[in-house]
């Protein structure tokens, strides 16, 4: 029988996967809320050329040419399809230097849909943490946050800075079932600021999702608890607001009271508890490049409308073009919609239903933007010194051309004070689905290849680290095979 007859056999028994989100009966499926206009062929090189491609690239994804890629999930970021809409806003791109009118679309889709009184645009989410980093961190300051993100972190510590994590111990456990594993231990927290004295806090760091526990949400109820703790203690509250409609999305299907409420709402409300956010427009505001910062505090938006024209650009433009803040205002209203993200996170939801079904061990429950496959538990004869996570980003890429991402013990760097690797207790490998770009079938191909890249695992070695860049080396970093 052909893989393909056992497969739909396989499926029949099994029944047709649950991709109505609380219909679990009959099939009345979603589909997206969009179709097809123009397309980009893709190609898949064959495993000689694969293994190749892999070898100069130094066993790191980031390093593959994306000519050399099948199915690219690296990132959600930047990779989003823009509409018809948003192409045509870009024709209507104003590149005047100053006062362009596309920042005031892209002001004015911020304070509409965030809340927030002033807006700075930065060329991406870094250059905005880079601003806020510098405008709010004094030297030997503490930085406490719900898990850390790569650049939102160097960026902090750069400027003076200490992270510190006080997210629930769930989020670092990738089988807790918990519905808000972004949410903050309040009572860590607290007990960091009465050590410390609230005068060593430079803000509070809030993230929704946390990308690295998986794209889990913070809940309403944590927010709103979050803000009253900051306000006895006189700290600012601010929100890196990257993934924030998904976030939304979670606490409109978990949070009680919050069913009948529409995502944007649920962001207006949300957002009103914090003091201001940073973002990286390349993911829910569903452009190729754009960041931008905003806040309530008026003298802390004359720092920042300060700072940016030594780093990124005039406070009207922050190092993007004209047509691109259009992009970005109109990207705000199509991603803010209900079905679209009811679409965009039963795709990653579906690839995850698949995976669970073939018991491939994923971070649970599957999170907004991407599946994160558990690198420990799928090689539990790998070190983590290792690099079980790298070495499964390299063998899905040799398996079928799909490129994901290491977000282990690589991604976690080296402890700026010992030097020593930092060990996170979560060891993934990042399936990141991009927004609008593939299709279901897709989604197929790709659990096809975790499978039977876990059905070869026993069999799969580690990788040696030979080359290490100093700062974010995982972009970087060469990897030899052992
Ligand atoms: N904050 C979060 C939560 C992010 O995921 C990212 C980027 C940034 C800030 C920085 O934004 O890339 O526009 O400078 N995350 C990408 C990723 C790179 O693949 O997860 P940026």
């Amino acid at each position: 029988m052909s893989s393909r007859e056992e497969r739909s056999e396989e499926a029949a028994r099994q029944g047709p996967v649950p991709r109505t989100m609380g219909q679990q009966f009959g099939r009345r499926s979603w589909a997206e809320p969009w179709r097809i206009k123009m397309v980009e062929p893709l190609r898949v090189i064959d495993r000689e050329a694969r293994e190749r491609a892999l070898r100069e690239a130094g066993y790191n994804t980031f390093l593959l040419r994306s000519d050399d890629v099948y199915i690219d999930l690296l990132t959600d970021s930047g990779t989003s399809a823009m509409s018809d809409r948003q192409w045509a806003g870009m024709m209507l791109g104003d590149e005047a230097y100053a006062g362009s009118r596309n920042f005031y679309s892209l002001e004015e889709a911020v304070r509409k849909h965030y809340g927030y009184r002033h807006v700075v645009p930065t060329h991406q989410g870094r250059g905005a943490e880079h601003l806020i980093s510098t405008a709010c961190i004094q030297p030997g300051q503490l930085v406490p946050g719900n898990m850390y993100f790569t650049t939102t972190r160097l960026h902090q510590e750069l400027a003076g800075g200490r992270f510190v994590d006080v997210v629930i111990d769930e989020a670092h456990d990738p089988e807790s079932l918990h519905p808000f594993k972004g949410d903050v231990d309040l009572e860590k927290l607290e007990s960091l600021i009465l050590r410390e004295g609230a005068d060593r806090i430079a803000y509070f760091s809030l993230a929704g999702t946390v990308n690295m526990s998986g794209g889990q949400p913070v809940s309403m109820a944590n927010v709103k608890a979050l803000r009253a703790l900051c306000d006895r203690h006189g700290i600012r509250l601010l929100l890196d607001a990257t993934r924030m409609f998904e976030n939304a999305f979670f606490i409109q299907e978990r949070e009680e009271g919050y069913a009948n409420r529409s995502i944007a709402e649920i962001l207006r409300e949300f957002c009103g508890y914090t003091d201001g956010a940073w973002m990286s427009a390349k993911k829910d505001n569903l452009v190729n490049i754009g960041g931008w910062l905003a806040v309530d505090d008026d003298s802390l938006f004359e720092d920042l409308r300060n700072r940016v024209v030594i780093y990124e650009g005039l406070h009207t433009y922050g190092g993007l073009a004209g047509r691109d803040m259009e992009a970005i205002a109109v990207g705000i209203e199509e991603g803010i919609q209900d079905d679209q993200i009811r679409a965009r996170i039963g795709q990653v939801r579906y690839l995850g239903d698949l995976l669970t079904r073939w018991e491939i061990p994923i971070v649970q429950p599957v999170g907004g933007h991407a599946i994160f496959l558990d690198a420990r538990r799928f090689y539990p004869h790998l070190d983590q010194t290792l690099f079980p996570s790298q070495t499964l980003a390299a063998e899905i890429y040799l398996d079928s051309g799909i490129r994901s991402m290491e977000r282990g013990i690589v991604s976690a760097g080296r402890d700026p004070e010992t030097g020593d690797h930092r060990r996170p207790r979560l060891e993934l490998t990042r399936l990141t689905i991009p927004r609008r770009v593939y299709t279901q079938a897709h989604m197929d191909v790709v659990a096809e290849s975790v499978k039977a890249v876990y059905d070869a695992r026993a069999s799969t070695r580690g990788l040696r680290m030979v080359y290490e860049p100093k700062y974010l080396r995982f972009f970087q970093a060469l990897f030899e095979p052992l």
